[in-house]
């Protein structure tokens, strides 16, 4: 079978039909647990810009949820003192090193005030995978988890995965995006487990203010509801917003509660795949051990890049910060400019999330869009420029677009946007 595979570059039409017939045999394989899984639409758009980038176009991507910024560079002689260090060369425990759980608890007393022992901390490969290991260790068939739409793609997908049932709750640009208390007591039933709770958001950029956050965390408590708190945009508010942890403005929530952070939005560290989840000892220690089954320990390189990021300055953080204030007041005046475009301006992380549903029915080069995710097709394949479209974030009427991309790209780019749909 192996020798198929191999043969097929020969070209004989004969092994091509046997090889075609292995990978329907591969698909007809793959369990149905898997086949569930929907293709993560920021990862696919996002492929999709690179590939055609690479082919030489001149795409601008606002698709990617990540930082422009090169990894400031403390942090990668850190990692490379470490390459160089024979220690760093072997196994280490699959729970994250002594050390950085330390420098993570210290970390999350400096800058949200939460009182974390080391043990509490789970190091994991990204924030992606500590909600990972959250959903698999704390639900059961048949669990809901209330989740305020739009969301991040991921969250729907991976409690699903994990047996549970995601359960929308829509909010729009007249609510700024933000859930109430009243929504989550009209969702909540006897299967109600745990609800996802996301300040700064992606993909709205809405942050709450401590007062509603107060609200929602006592509501949560008194109902003996686990709430996952996805803090990995906290560094990244603008303007009079400010992030605040809701286990600190409601310590009876604690007891219940995950937060969930990461270096990669913080420190332009998305590739080094470092994150984090908090949680009382006994689920981080089930955690570590489902981790210590999967992955073992995440590479010992990108925690000393992360141990170097939780416990180095802050300054640098400060000029991405305000980087992406400048840019998200650009995107917000010129989308909003556009017909049909409407957009609430961001507070927080570094996505702006405009309605597009006034341009459906228009026609984007030769075609007429009435989805966001035709628009996005259409935008792609006309203007180059690639968006994610609302769909996968439980939005249809929505796009998102990141602004961590350079100033004349993001002129450029919004440009080509309005020259489009004008
Ligand atoms: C809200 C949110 N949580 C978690 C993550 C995961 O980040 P990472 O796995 O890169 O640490 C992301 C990444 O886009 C995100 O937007």
């Amino acid at each position: 079978m192996v020798a198929e595979v191999t043969a097929r570059p020969r070209g004989a039409i004969g092994v091509v039909r046997a090889y075609s017939d292995l990978m329907t045999d591969a698909s007809a394989a793959v369990s149905a647990r898997v086949r569930a899984v929907a293709e993560s639409a920021t990862l696919a758009i996002d492929a999709k810009a690179k590939a055609l980038k690479t082919a030489g176009e001149d795409v601008i991507g606002f698709g990617a949820g990540e930082p422009d910024f090169a990894t400031p560079t403390h942090i990668v002689e850190a990692a490379q003192a470490a390459c160089a260090d024979p220690a760093a060369h072997h196994y280490s425990p699959a729970g994250g090193q002594p050390a950085l759980r330390s420098a993570i608890a210290g970390k999350t007393r400096r800058d949200s005030g939460l009182d974390v022992e080391p043990l509490e901390v789970l190091v994991t490969n990204g924030g992606k995978h500590a909600l990972f290991n959250v959903f698999l260790a704390l639900l059961d068939a048949g669990d809901d988890v209330l989740l305020p739409a739009p969301y991040w793609v991921s969250y729907p997908e991976q409690i699903r995965f994990a047996g549970g049932r995601p359960i929308e709750l829509s909010t729009g640009v007249e609510t700024s995006f933000r859930v109430s208390v009243e929504q989550l007591e009209q969702a909540r039933t006897p299967r109600t487990k745990a609800m996802v709770f996301v300040s700064p958001s992606n993909p709205t950029g809405s942050v709450y203010p401590p007062e509603e956050i107060e609200v929602i965390g006592r509501w949560a408590a008194h109902h003996g509801i686990w709430v996952i708190t996805d803090e990995i945009y906290e560094h990244l508010v603008y303007g009079d917003a400010r992030h605040v942890s809701m286990p600190v403005v409601v310590p009876e929530v604690r007891e219940r509660c995950v937060v969930v952070n990461g270096v990669a939005k913080t420190y332009a560290m998305t590739g080094w795949r470092v994150g984090w989840s908090i949680a009382p000892v006994p689920l981080t220690a089930a955690m570590a051990r489902l981790q210590s089954h999967a992955t073992s320990n995440v590479s010992n390189v990108a925690q000393a890049a992360a141990l170097a990021a939780v416990s180095g300055p802050m300054d640098v953080v400060d000029v991405m910060r305000s980087t992406y204030d400048r840019r998200r007041k650009v995107a917000y005046e010129r989308l909003n400019a556009i017909p049909g475009v409407s957009c609430a301006l961001p507070q927080g992380a570094f996505y702006v999330f405009p309605s597009v549903a006034g341009v459906f029915g228009r026609s984007v080069g030769d075609r007429i869009v009435t989805t966001a995710h035709e628009l996005c097709e259409a935008l792609l394949d006309t203007v180059q420029v690639a968006l994610v479209p609302g769909e996968g974030f439980g939005a249809p009427d929505g796009v998102r677009l990141s602004y961590a991309l350079s100033d004349d790209d993001l002129v450029k780019g919004l440009d080509r946007i309005a020259d489009a749909l004008s």
